[in-house]
C-alpha cells in the first residue's frame, strides 16, 4: 500500500472532480419527494459491513481486499458510523491540542486502520451505465478496492469523494474494500474542537448514469436593483454533447420557464423570471428547476435572491439584515458525528422556534441534506471549509501551514470541494474559509479562488483578525469577523469610519454552563449599527457522551472520561441545548433578545405601547398580541387578542384597553405576548415569539399594620439567647453571633445556625476568576465575631448587634460587618447588615444569607421572576409574578454541576413543607433566592451530575446579589455592572416563620 496518508502532494487516486451535489432520478415526482430510494439510478450501500479494526496499519494484512479473502469472522459493523461510539480505537475530546506530536504532514506510525468489507448486487438494469460509488463523508483518508481491484484513494473528512467504478464492476454479486486510516497528513487541517471520530461516517452510495450525462450544474441568477426582474443562468457540464430541457417550476408546481439546449461538455441555458417571488430566511420561497437529459431527471432548488455588501452593510435582496446565529455541530450524543436526518430536523425546528435565523456550520460542510433543510425551513447558512489547525498555534506558529506553499494544494482543495458541492444551495450566503488556521497566502488563495468561481456571496474569515498577527493583507476577505469581542469592541469598531466591511461575529457569548449573561449587551449594540450584521453564539449543542457511571447512572461524558489523553475536559459542554436537545436557559434568552419584534412602553397609564417590527421582510398580519394585567400576580384582566400588521423595520402604537386603580396596596403587571395566528412548518398557532413586561403606573400605598405586637421574653443562658414569644421560640449563640434555633409552635425551621455566605460553586464562566476568588479565601470564608451584645430591648422586641468580619485562611479579612439583628413578639427577625468590603479585592460571587432548613422543606412560592433561573444580566427570558416552584424545580441540571437556579428580582418567598410551615423572607429591596438540596460546595466539589448526592434538607440563600454569569469561559471578561464589587453595602431582610395556609 503506497502511503498517501504521509504524502502532501497526493490528495487523491482516481477521485472525480467534485460537482455540485443531486441525486438522478428516473422521474420528477420521486425527485421532488427527495426519497433517493425512488431513484432507480441510486443504490445504498449504507447497512452491515463486515469490520476489522487494526489498532495500527502495519497490522493490516496485504490482501485483505481479494475476493478470495474470508472476512466471516469478522465483526459487524452498522454504516455510516464512527468507530468510538461502537467500542472501537479511544474516545478522545481535544480541542486545541493535536493528539499527538506535531511533526506537519506525518501522522504517528501507530495509525488505526478500520477495514470494510460487503458484497453488494448489481441489478441488470444497470447494464450500459456508467457506475459510481460516492462516500459523503469518511474520516480521515481511505483507500478503495472493487472485486480486488485497486480503486482509488482520497482524503478530506467532511466532503465527499466520488469514483468511477464502471470498469471494476460486474453484473450481479460484487465485493468492496475500504480501508480507513485515523489519521493522515489531512488530520492536521481537520482540528477543529470536537471528538475525533473515524470512520464512514457519512452515507455511502452507489450512481448508476447514462453513457452521457451531466456532471455539473451551476445555478446563477443576477436579481435587478429592485429585484423585480431576475436572469437565470444554468451553467451545465457534460461528459459528451448531450440534449437537456429545463423546466423551473414555482411552489405550487405552475411552470414558469421551460427551455431546451444542447450542451457540449460546457454550455448554459438563460432566462427571465420577472417578479419572482423571493427566498429569504423568513419566507424560503422555492422554485424547483428540472433539468431532463437522457433517462435522468435532477432537481435543484431555486431561491431567488441577492447577498451583497453595500456602504458596508450586509443586505439581503436590498434589505439589511441582521444574522441572529447559532454555529452548530454536527454531534449526537450516541451517534458521535454521523447525523440522521430526524435529528437535523429537530435541531432546525428547535431554532426556528428560537428565533434564530442564521446557522454557520462550524467547521465543516454538513450532510448535504443539510443544506436541503436549511433552504425549506429558512436559515442563512454560513458554509465553513472543512478546515481548521489550530493545533499549530500550540506547537509554536500560527501560520506555518497557511504560509506554506506545500499546503497550498491542500487548503485550496478543501475551498474547492466546499463550494462545488454546495453551490447552488440559496441558503447559503457567505463562504468561510475554514476556522483558526492563522491568515496568509493559502487562504488567499483560497479566497481567489472562490471569487473568480462564484462572485454571488461575500468571503468570511475570522483569522484576518489582526490580533493574530496573519498577514495584513485582507482585500479578498469580504467581512470584518471577529470571536469573542466584547461589546464595547464591537462598539468602537461601528464607529470607526475608517473601518469599512461589515463586522460579523462568527462566535460571540460562549454558551457554556450557566449563562450566556450578556446576549442583551451584544444585541443593543447590533441594532444600534448597520455595520454590525449579527453574529453567532458559540454553541447550539453540548457535545456530552450518553454514558453509563460506575453504579449504572446514566450521564454524559465529557472530556477525560474515558482515560483521554490530551484532553479538555468539559470545554465541548457549551451549548445552548444538552446533548439531548434540552434547551438551556441560556436559549431561552436567546430566544427573548434576538426576537423579531420589539415591545416598548409608551404611555402606560393609558394602555399605549409600541410594538416594533424587526422582521426584515415580513408584516405582522401573521402575528396577534394577547394580554392580560396580574394584581400581585393574580390574573385580573385580559381581552381579545389584537391584531398587528406592523411593516417590516416599522413601529405599530397599540392600545391596550385595561383600566388600572390610581392607587392600590398592590403591584400591578402588564404581560404581553406576541403569537403566531397560523401554523408554521416548525411550530403551531399560538407559539410565543417573544412577549414584554411592564410595572403600571399605579400609586403604591404602603400598609399600615397598626397590629400590636405581642411581648417576648428574653432569657440568657451561657452563650445562649432565647426569645421566646406567644407561639415561637428562636435560640440566638451570643459566642458566634448567630441564631442556632428558629421555631413556630415547637416546629423547628432551621437545622443548622444561620451563616453569612460570600461563595457559590464557580460556573463555567467562572473559570478564570475563581482561582482570584480561591487565592483570596473567598471559597473558605468563615466568621470572626469581634463583639456580639443586645443594643435595646422592649416588652416587644430585642435587638443584638454583632460586628464581624469574614476571611479564610491564610488571608486578611475580606469583609467586615456590623449586623443588627431584631426579634419582635410577631416571632419575626429582621437583619440589617453594613458590609465593608477590603479595597482592591476582586468582585464577590455573592453575599447573603445561607440558612439550612428540615428534611420535608420541599415547596417555594415567591414573587420575582420566573419561571426559571435569573441573573442580574441573565434575565430577559424570565416573567415577574407569583410562582409555586419544588425545590428540585428550582434546580437547573448542568452537565459540570456549578452555581444554578437562583430567582433575581425576589420581592418575598416563603420555603415550607408541603403543609406549608416554613420561614417568609421579604426585602425592603429586591434580592436573590436560591433553594436547593445542594450546598455550593457540593456543587463545587461534582464534576458530573452524577456524582452530586441530594441531601434531604433545603439549602437556602438569600442575596443580597449575586454576581451576574456573562460569558468568559471564552468570552470576555463578566462586565462591570454586573460584578457584586461594591465596597459599602447594606442589606436587609425580614424572616418570618409561618404556617402559610392560615396566613
Ligand atoms: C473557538 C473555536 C471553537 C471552539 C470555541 C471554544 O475559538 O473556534 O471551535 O473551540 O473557541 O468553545
Ligand atoms: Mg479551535
Amino acid at each position: 500500500m503506497t502511503r498517501y496518508w504521509e504524502d502532501l502532494k497526493i490528495l487523491q487516486v482516481n477521485r472525480e472532480a467534485p460537482r455540485a451535489y443531486y441525486i438522478p432520478y428516473g422521474e420528477a415526482e420521486a425527485a421532488l419527494s427527495g426519497k433517493r430510494g425512488r431513484s432507480p439510478y441510486y443504490q445504498t450501500l449504507n447497512g452491515r459491513w463486515k469490520f476489522q479494526y487494526q489498532s495500527s496499519v502495519k497490522d493490516v494484512e496485504n490482501g485483505f481486499y481479494d475476493v478470495a479473502t474470508d472476512v466471516s469472522a469478522w465483526d459487524d459493523l452498522t454504516v455510516p458510523s464512527c468507530w468510538q461510539v461502537k467500542g472501537y480505537d479511544q474516545l478522545q475530546y481535544t480541542n486545541v491540542n493535536y493528539p499527538f506530536p506535531c511533526d506537519p504532514p506525518f501522522v504517528p506510525n501507530e495509525n488505526p486502520a478500520g477495514l470494510y468489507v460487503r458484497e453488494f448486487n448489481i441489478s441488470e438494469n444497470w447494464k450500459g451505465k456508467e457506475k459510481y460509488v460516492v462516500f459523503e463523508g469518511v474520516n480521515s483518508c481511505f483507500y478503495l478496492w472493487i472485486n480486488g481491484e485497486f480503486v482509488g484513494y482520497s482524503q478530506g473528512s467532511r466532503v465527499p469523494a466520488e469514483f468511477n467504478i464502471s470498469p471494476y464492476i460486474q453484473s450481479g454479486k460484487n465485493r468492496m474494500a475500504v480501508m480507513v486510516l485515523k489519521w493522515c497528513d489531512g488530520t492536521y487541517i481537520e482540528d477543529q474542537d470536537l471528538w475525533r471520530f473515524s470512520g464512514i461516517f457519512r452515507d455511502v452510495y452507489l450512481l448508476a448514469r447514462d453513457q452521457n450525462h451531466i456532471v455539473d450544474v451551476f445555478n446563477k441568477q443576477e436579481l435587478s436593483d429592485d429585484c423585480q426582474k431576475a436572469v437565470f443562468r444554468c451553467e451545465l457540464q457534460t461528459t459528451s454533447p448531450l440534449e437537456i430541457n429545463a423546466q423551473l417550476r414555482n411552489a405550487k408546481g405552475d411552470v414558469v420557464h421551460e427551455g431546451k439546449a444542447m450542451i457540449d461538455r460546457k454550455g448554459s441555458l438563460e432566462f427571465e423570471v420577472l417578479e419572482p417571488v423571493l427566498w429569504n430566511a423568513e419566507n424560503p420561497y422555492l422554485y424547483s428547476l428540472y433539468i431532463y437529459s437522457g433517462d435522468e431527471v435532477l432537481l435543484f432548488k431555486v431561491g431567488f435572491r441577492k447577498v451583497e455588501i453595500k456602504d458596508g452593510v450586509f443586505r439581503i435582496n436590498g434589505t439589511a439584515v441582521k444574522l441572529k446565529g447559532v454555529n452548530r455541530h454536527d454531534s449526537h450524543p450516541v451517534l458521535g458525528q454521523t447525523i440522521p436526518i430526524n435529528h437535523m430536523i429537530k435541531d432546525l425546528v428547535l431554532m426556528k422556534r428560537h428565533n434564530v435565523n442564521t446557522i454557520r456550520a462550524s467547521h465543516y460542510p454538513n450532510d448535504p441534506r443539510f443544506l436541503d433543510l436549511c433552504n425549506a425551513y429558512g436559515f442563512y447558512l454560513i458554509d465553513e471549509a472543512d478546515l481548521e489547525c489550530h493545533g499549530v498555534l500550540h506547537a509554536g506558529d500560527y501560520h506555518m501551514l497557511t504560509r506554506n506553499p506545500d499546503w497550498e494544494h491542500a487548503f485550496l482543495e478543501r475551498a474547492i470541494r466546499m463550494v462545488e458541492r454546495d453551490k447552488n444551495h440559496p441558503s447559503i450566503v457567505m463562504w468561510s474559509l475554514g476556522n483558526e488556521s492563522g491568515y496568509d497566502m493559502n487562504h488567499m488563495a483560497m479566497a481567489r479562488w472562490i471569487k473568480g468561481r462564484d462572485t454571488s456571496r461575500p468571503i468570511h474569515y475570522e483569522g484576518v483578525d489582526p490580533r493574530h498577527k496573519g498577514s495584513p493583507n485582507t482585500e479578498v476577505i469580504d467581512v470584518e469577523s471577529r470571536m469573542y469581542s466584547s461589546p464595547a469592541y464591537i462598539e468602537n469598531y461601528a464607529k470607526d469610519e475608517n473601518s469599512t466591511k461589515p463586522m460579523f461575529l462568527c462566535e460571540y457569548s460562549h454558551a457554556m454552563g450557566n449563562g450566556p449573561g450578556d446576549l442583551k449587551d451584544y444585541w443593543d449594540i447590533i441594532y444600534k449599527y448597520p455595520k454590525l450584521m449579527g453574529g453567532c453564539v458559540w454553541e447550539w449543542s453540548d457535545h456530552g457522551i450518553k454514558t453509563q457511571s460506575a453504579n449504572g447512572t446514566q450521564y454524559f461524558a465529557y472530556g477525560g472520561d474515558f482515560g483521554d489523553q490530551p484532553n479538555d475536559g468539559n470545554f465541548c459542554i457549551d451549548g445552548l441545548v444538552g446533548p439531548d436537545r434540552k434547551p438551556h436557559t441560556g436559549l431561552l434568552e436567546l430566544k427573548q433578545v434576538i426576537a423579531p419584534i420589539r415591545i416598548e412602553a409608551e404611555d402606560l397609564s393609558k394602555g399605549a405601547i409600541t410594538v416594533t417590527n424587526l422582521f426584515d421582510f415580513t408584516i405582522l398580519s401573521h402575528m396577534e398580541l394577547t394580554w392580560k394585567i396580574e394584581k400581585d400576580g393574580q390574573l385580573m384582566d385580559q381581552g381579545e387578542p389584537i391584531q398587528l400588521h406592523a411593516l417590516p423595520h416599522t413601529a405599530q402604537q397599540v392600545s391596550i384597553p385595561y383600566a388600572i386603580p390610581s392607587q392600590s396596596h398592590s403591584r400591578y403587571f402588564l404581560t404581553v405576548s406576541c403569537r403566531s395566528k397560523w401554523d408554521t412548518r416548525w411550530a403551531e398557532a399560538g407559539h410565543e415569539i417573544c412577549f414584554g413586561q411592564f410595572e403600571l403606573p399605579v400609586h403604591r400605598l404602603q400598609e399600615h399594620k397598626a397590629q400590636s405586637i405581642p411581648a417576648i421574653h428574653v432569657n440568657s443562658s451561657g452563650h445562649q439567647l432565647s426569645i421566646e414569644g406567644f407561639d415561637f421560640k428562636h435560640i440566638f449563640d451570643m459566642y458566634n453571633g448567630v441564631f442556632i434555633k428558629v421555631t413556630k409552635h415547637g416546629l423547628d425551621m432551621i437545622d443548622s445556625p444561620v451563616k453569612f455566605n460570600i461563595w457559590r460553586a464557580p460556573t463555567d464562566n467562572d473559570r478564570k476568576i475563581k482561582h482570584s476568588w480561591m487565592e483570596e479565601g473567598y471559597d473558605r470564608a468563615t466568621m470572626h465575631v469581634y463583639s456580639s451584645e443586645i443594643t435595646n430591648q422592649t416588652d416587644t422586641s430585642v435587638e443584638i448587634e454583632v460586628k464581624f468580619s469574614l476571611g479564610g485562611y491564610i488571608k486578611i479579612p475580606i469583609l467586615h460587618g456590623v449586623a443588627l439583628w431584631k426579634v419582635d413578639g410577631t416571632g419575626e427577625i429582621s437583619l440589617q447588615v453594613d458590609i465593608t468590603v477590603r479595597e482592591s479585592l476582586v468582585f464577590l460571587p455573592r453575599f447573603g444569607l445561607q440558612l439550612t432548613m428540615p428534611q420535608g422543606t420541599e415547596e417555594v412560592e415567591y414573587f420575582g421572576l420566573g419561571p426559571h433561573e435569573s441573573y442580574i444580566d441573565k434575565r430577559q427570558s424570565v416573567k415577574k409574578g407569583k410562582y409555586l416552584l419544588t425545590v428540585d424545580e428550582m434546580f437547573e441540571n448542568y452537565i459540570m454541576p456549578q452555581e444554578n437556579g437562583s430567582r433575581y428580582g425576589t420581592e418575598w418567598a416563603i420555603v415550607s413543607n408541603e403543609q406549608g410551615m416554613g420561614l417568609k423572607f421579604s426585602g425592603s429591596d429586591d434580592f436573590s433566592i436560591h433553594a436547593a438540596h445542594y450546598t455550593p460546595e457540593d456543587l463545587t466539589r461534582a464534576a458530573h451530575d452524577y456524582e452530586l448526592v441530594r441531601r434531604q434538607e433545603t439549602i437556602v440563600h438569600l442575596d443580597y446579589k449575586i454576581s451576574g454569569v456573562g460569558s468568559n469561559s471564552c468570552g470576555p471578561e463578566l462586565l462591570e455592572p454586573y460584578r457584586l464589587d461594591e465596597k459599602e453595602f447594606k442589606f436587609e431582610i425580614r424572616i418570618k416563620p409561618i404556617f402559610k395556609e392560615d396566613e
